[in-house]
């Protein structure tokens, strides 16, 4: 008798880790089954966003008298809930919030970590039933257990991060997460509402054929990226021809795309926005970690992200991040 390979899902999969160290609290485990609760939600609400029109616009009260909430405050809300109840998480900081929010009692207070995050990325792409994501960083609490956490624990530099994900709400809903152990990305099976690992300790190719960036913005950036992108273009067949361009303004899809096929992704810093548009702690840093721990790199053009002493919460940065040999290349069009 044939027995089908046994599919793992997201919570067998972090607890099999855990028995790995044997004195392992479970904390970390437990906050990323967490986030999984909240991207099933979260995903539930995504899928039907088309029928708002249906039922109610964001902001005015539908047709069964309830109100209906903005997607990113819906998404902001359910990641807030889930990790306040859990036993793991002792404050987080998000995107869609001015400061960060300290969960003070008594389980809170002595929760090992703080967790940041963009709730939705991509947001404008909803109405045209693009992909969106969320995305995350776990960083260890560094004031003193028992007491409540405090703005310190928040502004670390992203090497800090114990670990980091991302959930793509694509044709079909993916989380993604990576400790320094490896990153390990699981499909959401809808039959059974559980996110099962479909892709195993992923790698990025260490090159790839694909640059992700904003052409529109060309001329308003600096030297050395006008000269890679041109550069891109100018492969010749003895290099296999021009690189491909591709964008769809969606970072969690394209550098989720070019993390799986290799690629570069590129939110340079223009004229008028030197810093770029993209937010350090929620979008940059927990990308960065993933992509490294796959083997691939992560600059603001001039420094690795992670290393960044962040001073502010919404702070932003320029950003590159990709197959290590395309952004050596990058960084070899910099120094020119
Ligand atoms: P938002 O969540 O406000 O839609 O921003 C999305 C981010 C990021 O996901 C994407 O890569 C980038 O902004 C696109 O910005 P441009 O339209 O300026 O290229």
């Amino acid at each position: 008798m044939i027995i089908n390979r046994k599919i793992l899902t997201l919570d067998e999969f972090t607890i099999q880790q855990l028995r790995q160290f044997p004195s392992a609290t479970g904390e970390l485990s437990s906050l990323l089954r967490d986030i999984g609760l909240a991207a099933k939600r979260i995903n539930v609400e995504v899928n039907k966003a088309g029928l708002v029109d249906i039922l109610g616009d964001a902001g005015s009260v539908n047709v069964q008298g309830e109100d209906v909430k903005k997607l990113d405050i819906y998404a902001n809300n359910q990641l807030m809930g889930v990790l306040k109840h859990g036993i793991s998480c002792a404050g987080i900081g998000s995107e869609e919030l001015d400061d960060v929010v300290v969960f003070d009692d008594e389980v809170s207070n002595n929760s090992k970590y703080v967790v940041l995050f963009d709730p939705l990325d991509g947001s404008g792409n909803i109405d045209v039933n693009i992909s969106i994501g969320t995305i995350f960083g776990v960083y260890r609490r560094i004031s003193e257990l028992g007491k409540p956490c405090t703005k310190e624990d928040f502004l670390q530099p992203g090497n800090r991060q114990v670990a980091a994900g991302y959930v793509v709400y694509g044709s079909s809903t993916m989380l993604v997460y990576a400790t320094r152990r490896g990153v390990n990305g699981f499909t959401l099976d809808p039959a059974i509402g559980e996110f099962c690992l479909s892709h195993p300790d992923i790698k990025c190719p260490p090159s790839g054929r694909i640059y992700s960036v904003n052409h529109g913005n060309f001329f308003q950036y600096d030297e050395g990226v006008k000269s890679y992108i041109t550069a891109c273009q100018k492969k010749d067949k003895t290099n296999g021809g021009p690189y491909t361009q591709r964008y769809i303004g969606s970072m969690v899809a394209d550098v989720h795309r070019n993390l799986i096929k290799g690629g570069i992704f590129m939110y340079p810093g223009t004229i008028d926005k030197p810093k770029g548009k993209l937010r350090l702690m929620y979008e940059c840093n927990p990308f960065a970690f993933i992509t490294e721990v796959a083997g691939g790199k992560a600059t603001n053009g001039k420094e690795r992200v992670l290393d960044i002493q962040p001073t502010e919460l919404h702070q932003r940065s320029a950003y590159f991040v990709g197959s290590k040999d395309m952004m050596e290349e990058l960084e070899s069009h910099y120094k020119k």
